[in-house]
């Protein structure tokens, strides 16, 4: 079946995986990527499948409500996968206006386009609100899991906002009838990432001998998931995942940040032909962050009992996957760093 499918923040981290699974997967179906390019926006992400007769890229802000309203009424589109969003949780704590405007207002911008565009004819479409683990709080024992009954108790701005935006999904469907699904998954990680994030910014400050910051004293706990196993996730979800329903999504690999950094310093002493031990002198303890959350593990049996999705990378082969990358795209992490990645879309699009 022919679809038109709205992503946001497909030139993002995680959204440029997906726009490039559906774009290959799906030839029948148009893709088209909503982003406003904000500093973690990058078309480079998707320079090989740009020219591709199914994807179709638009630059612009969903907290513009008029701009959103005037492109669901351009394009019928079927569904939406919505990931646009402030992402980092450093910069919530710096600067939470921004996370309050993209990631609450902006989604009620996009709920209420969908709802004006689709007017009631709800049968075949769907809101996709891709979310994250953090709303659910901090765990303090090692038996603990967040499910998707936990209850909701984010903690930082950033998963404040992403709460407001869950429960704003969610009430548009209980009080409208929208049709929504909404996922709330682990820490990605991957080719892509911004490295403002620890997996890329360890790798690069290894790569040119800067010291590596662990916050506090590194014990905190992350589950992490190689960034195609989520985007795969969210194509089983997106086409099959029950409508009104919450799944979540995890990697079933839990590290202490300080444990990831050892293991992290090993495969880089490997792949860098430096003598074992050399990386590790680069960690450095640092102020921790405000707000710290301990620990986050996520149950996804429901997603693998109803949808039957499960990662399919050890983290072992995901991460040197992801070493392998960041070190065979030096050119990528040049231009994030110097900025010249933001002159992408001016050559590619704007000169067209
Ligand atoms: P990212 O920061 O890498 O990318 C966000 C994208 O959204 C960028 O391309 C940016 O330009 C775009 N964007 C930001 N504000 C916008 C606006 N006002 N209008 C249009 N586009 C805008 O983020 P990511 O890590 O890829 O995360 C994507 C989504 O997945 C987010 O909603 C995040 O909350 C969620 N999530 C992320 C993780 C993770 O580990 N990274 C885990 C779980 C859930
Ligand atoms: O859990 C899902 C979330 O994972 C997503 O919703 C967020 O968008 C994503 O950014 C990520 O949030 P984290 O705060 O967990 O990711 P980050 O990479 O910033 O940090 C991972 C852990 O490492 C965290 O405990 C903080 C710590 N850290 C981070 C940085 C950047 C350090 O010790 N040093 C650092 O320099």
């Amino acid at each position: 079946m022919k679809k038109n499918i709205l992503v946001t923040g497909g030139a993002g981290f995680i959204g440029s995986h997906v726009v490039r699974l559906l774009v290959k997967k799906y030839p029948d179906y148009q893709i088209y990527n909503l982003d406003k390019l904000t500093y973690a926006g990058n078309l480079e992400n998707l320079a090989d499948i740009e020219n591709a007769d199914n994807y179709h890229f638009i630059k612009g802000d969903i907290n513009d409500a008029d701009f959103v309203l005037s492109l669901f009424k351009k394009h019928p589109f079927n569904g939406v996968i919505h990931l646009a969003a402030e992402s980092h949780v450093d910069r919530s704590i710096e600067s939470p206006m921004e996370f309050v405007f993209t990631n609450i207002v902006g989604t009620v911008n996009l709920l209420n386009a969908a709802r004006t565009a689709w007017q009631n004819q709800f049968e075949g479409h769907i809101f996709y609100h891709v979310s994250t683990d953090e709303v659910y709080g901090s765990l303090e024992h090692d038996d603990e899991y967040f499910f998707e009954t936990t209850p909701y108790d984010p903690r930082s701005p950033y998963s404040a906002s992403k709460a407001s935006s869950d429960h704003l999904v969610r009430a548009y469907s209980h009080t409208f009838g929208l049709p929504i699904v909404i996922s709330n998954c682990s820490n990605n990680y991957g080719p892509n990432q911004f490295p403002e994030k620890l997996i890329p910014l360890a790798i690069n400050n290894i790569k040119h001998n800067k010291t590596i910051p662990v916050y506090g004293k590194g014990e905190n706990v992350r589950d992490w998931l190689y960034v195609e196993d989520h985007a795969q996730a969210i194509d089983v979800i997106f086409h099959h995942g029950k409508t009104g329903e919450t799944y979540n999504i995890g990697g079933n690999n839990e590290w202490k940040n300080i444990d990831l950094i050892h293991t992290l310093c090993s495969v880089m002493d490997r792949k860098l032909n430096r003598p074992e031990g050399t990386s590790r002198k680069l960690i450095t303890f640092v102020k921790d962050r405000a707000g710290h959350d301990l620990r986050y593990a996520i149950d996804a049996t429901k997603l693998y009992s109803e949808l039957g999705w499960e990662p399919s990378l050890q983290f072992e082969e995901g991460l040197s996957k992801t070493v392998d990358w960041y070190l065979s795209h030096e050119k990528w992490m040049e231009n994030v760093i110097t900025g010249a990645y933001e002159a992408y879309y001016k050559k590619q699009y704007e000169q067209r």
